[in-house]
């Protein structure tokens, strides 16, 4: 059943996205064309019942086709582009709506193997795909997540490095850079500093990809230590990198230290402190500014916050950078709750519309909550999300031809606040003194058309 509907669906979302996006995706996001509709033998050898063993490209490739093929209505596999050596990069969707942004609902990522040699993130996002889809239709929790959330998972955002990679190596670099011998997670765009690094197609993909979806929340899976580092990763004081600094404390400083001990404390062990070796630092409740562990130009986390609005933070998973594959499952256990609490942190804080005075939604309208320095964005249908913790804020919202909005607000910890903001024209209030004032005195300057608690999302109990 479905293939016929599937494909059209799935070209109805590649016309919505625009050219550069089906310029990467066009062969590849279609792949789901080539899949026969009788795939059985595939499924069986494929998944979904994936084994604790390490998947080479062919294998994941091969298994997350199977894993589409058999959940259509949940997953949806697409390609933002290709690697240094023309191995896809692979992002599967797992929602209830796997093929459409679902308007005022969050989308989130995992992107793990941005370092080819740190390996565990890249089988612990195959075995999440498999759990989230069997987990659907029998556990509430999961079902409201994907109800209410698409969950973009990209097993390795550095195929080659991997290839090149060698189990059991705990502590080299062989595989970690790009097949360019570029660090990927120094590859991007820097705020604090310039970054004269070339940017390599495994890196212009993502780039290209955050900046055609709102990513609310995401999460950047590494190895070779225990502890969940949030950003800055770079500081404007830095003299050299890859040294302790002191903590490069961005605006959002409480939201991200609450959303690295989320992960910390869902993790079977990473907020008790653990050291990786007896010479190495711990970190207290397994939690690190970046920056203060060490400063380094370039990184993915910054970027995201500062360019996109999308919160990141960078998840350090194993001790091990590429530990043997009959430990696989001991860190499939650690991780998975945490994996699955982190990402409905999306759902925290205020979300909403900005709307123009006939109901229309702003596109590109800059939000920014008094006191952090830092400006997000409305979507195309006027969407914004705001991970904030319980308190009262005060948003101002501007957009060009519209007079600015400010906004207060408050938020509590166990629903998110829906937050709409009409904005009116600047044309209705010419720039000329006297009849631009006594405009101004009849109508309010604020104009909060519903500010109230959204009882419609809710965190169920487990
Ligand atoms: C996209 O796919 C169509 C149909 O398969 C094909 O004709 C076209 O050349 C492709 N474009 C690119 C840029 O790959
Ligand atoms: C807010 O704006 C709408 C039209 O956009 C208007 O109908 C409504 O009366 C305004 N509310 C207040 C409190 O001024
Ligand atoms: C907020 O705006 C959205 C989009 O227009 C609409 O669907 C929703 O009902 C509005 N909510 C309230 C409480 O006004
Ligand atoms: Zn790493």
């Amino acid at each position: 059943m479905g293939w016929k509907r599937l494909t059209i669906r799935a070209l109805l979302l590649l016309l919505s996205v625009g050219q550069t996006w089906s310029q990467y995706t066009n062969a590849t996001f279609l792949a789901g064309e080539n899949i026969p509709r009788n795939n059985e033998q595939e499924s069986r050898d494929a998944g979904p019942e994936i084994e604790f063993t390490y998947h080479d490209h062919d294998q994941m490739t091969r298994y997350l086709r199977a894993v589409s093929a058999r959940h259509p209505s949940l997953t949806a596999l697409y390609s933002i582009g290709k690697s240094v050596e023309g191995r896809d990069l692979w992002v599967m969707v797992v929602s209830a709506s796997p093929y459409e942004h679902m308007i005022g609902k969050p989308d989130v990522k995992y992107v793990a193997n941005i370092h080819g040699n740190e390996a565990v993130g890249r089988e612990l996002l195959l075995h999440l795909i498999q759990y989230l889809v069997t987990s659907y239709e029998s556990d509430s929790y999961v079902r409201w997540l994907l109800d209410n959330t698409r969950i973009h998972l990209m097993p390795s955002m550095n195929p080659d490095g991997y290839s090149k990679s060698k189990e059991g190596q705990c502590n080299t670099i062989q595989g970690r850079n790009n097949a360019r011998q570029y660090d990927l997670n120094r590859n991007f765009p820097d705020f604090f500093k310039p970054n004269p690094k070339q940017p390599q197609p495994e890196t212009i993909a993502v780039k290209e990809w955050i900046s055609k979806i709102q990513f609310v929340l995401s999460g950047s899976l590494h190895g070779g230590a225990l502890v969940a580092s949030y950003p800055f990763d770079n500081t404007p004081s830095s003299i050299f990198e890859s040294y302790a600094h002191t903590p490069s404390v961005s605006p959002d400083d409480d939201v991200f230290r609450h959303l690295a001990r989320i992960y910390s404390n869902n993790h079977a062990k990473m907020s008790r402190d653990v050291s990786c070796q007896s010479t190495f630092r711990t970190f207290e409740k397994g939690i690190t500014n970046g920056a203060a562990w060490y400063a380094l130009t370039g990184g993915m986390q910054d970027y995201n916050y500062l360019w996109h609005g999308c919160m990141e933070i960078t998840l350090e998973i194993s001790c091990c950078k590429y530990p043997p594959a009959n430990e696989l499952s001991k860190y499939w256990q650690d991780n998975k709750q945490a994996l699955i609490k982190y990402l409905a942190e999306a759902h925290r804080g205020a979300h909403g519309f900005v709307m123009d005075s006939n109901g229309n939604p702003v596109e590109k309208a800059a939000i920014r909550v008094k006191g952090r320095e830092v400006t997000y964005h409305t979507t195309k249908y006027g969407e914004f999300w705001r991970i904030l913790l319980p308190g009262t804020y005060r948003l101002e919202v501007t957009a060009e031809g519209f007079l600015p909005q400010e906004v207060e607000f408050f938020v509590i910890d166990s629903h998110p606040t829906l937050l709409n903001v009409t904005l009116h024209s600047a044309k209705d209030f010419p720039p000329s003194g006297a009849i631009t004032r006594q405009k101004l005195a009849r109508r309010p300057t604020k104009n909060v058309t519903s500010v109230k608690e959204d009882g419609a999302i809710s965190f169920p109990q487990e």
